[in-house]
């Protein structure tokens, strides 16, 4: 039997001192989508960026394919963590070769260098691909999924619209040539129509054989895409629903958090 695309195993973490989360557990089997749903400030996107390195776990185990991504032990001491704990060997993890290993992921809010030109930046982006390159398939992926984008190549970051700069940021983790990404909010604050123009950009991606590790406010939507959708509050995991499970996003609302349905 293949080892699954990803396990993580009693995970937590946070920005130290505080814990934000804690005895994560997640199997994705290959192929497999799943959604995360719950209230803001809980601790999903601060999972997600200890998924991918961005942050060091605190305690438990991240595997992509097999393939241990953070370094066995606890946490560090307060010296190592002030100081070169990150630039050293002791690092833990290291987000550049998670995003090597085919995990790809693009934050909420789209961080992009303002200065650079659109062309400047998916220029840059298949770096996160190294050695595993498609580059040409990639790009013409991505030219077909964001049109607009050719008309913007010349434009410094600084000067597109936020739907504009969340293409963008979806198209260079696609150039990094995913074998998972994760999505954090990708629609979030967009107005209505460019919302609905990047569920499709989003859900070509998943139809092209990307799982994705979503994450959205909106339950209709998440469970277009997804094989599971996880319940998160209070930085734990307290529930999963299989796709079959998953009621509409108002049921949902007001299963959670005792709303009427609208
Ligand atoms: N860089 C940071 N340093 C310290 N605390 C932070 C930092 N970023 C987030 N937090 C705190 O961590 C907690 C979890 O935030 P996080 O952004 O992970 O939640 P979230 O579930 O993604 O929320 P949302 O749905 O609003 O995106 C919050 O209390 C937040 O204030
Ligand atoms: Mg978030």
């Amino acid at each position: 039997m293949s080892a699954p695309l990803l396990e993580v195993r009693g995970l937590s973490g946070g920005y130290d001192p505080i814990q934000i989360f804690s005895q994560i557990d997640l199997t994705l089997s290959a192929g497999e989508s799943i959604g995360f749903f719950g209230p803001n400030g809980h601790g999903k996107s601060t999972l997600m960026k200890t998924i991918s390195g961005v942050l060091a776990p605190w305690t438990g185990e991240i595997v992509l394919e097999g393939q241990r991504l953070n370094r066995a032990g606890e946490r560090g001491s307060r010296r190592w963590r002030n100081f070169n704990y990150d630039v050293v060997t002791r690092r833990r993890m290291d987000p550049k070769k998670v995003a090597r290993a085919g995990l790809i992921h693009v934050p909420e809010g789209s961080l992009l260098f303002p200065e650079m030109t659109v062309a400047e930046t998916m220029d840059v982006a298949p770096v996160a691909a190294a050695g595993r390159g498609k580059s040409a398939d990639r790009l013409a992926q991505v030219h077909d999924l964001f049109p607009r984008l050719r008309e913007r190549l010349d434009s410094k970051i600084r000067y597109l619209s936020g739907g504009e700069r969340q293409m963008v940021a979806i198209a260079c983790g696609l150039l990094g040539d995913p074998k998972l990404m994760i999505l954090d909010e990708p629609t979030l604050g967009l107005s209505p129509k460019l919302r609905i123009e990047l569920c499709q950009a989003i859900a070509s991606i998943k139809a092209a054989g990307v799982p994705l590790i979503l994450i959205d406010q909106d339950v209709n939507f998440l469970t277009e895409l997804i094989d599971r959708l996880y319940l998160f509050d209070h930085g734990r995991i307290s529930g999963v629903l299989e796709k079959a499970d998953i009621p509409s996003h108002e049921k949902l609302m007001a299963m959670l958090f005792g709303e009427p349905a609208a």
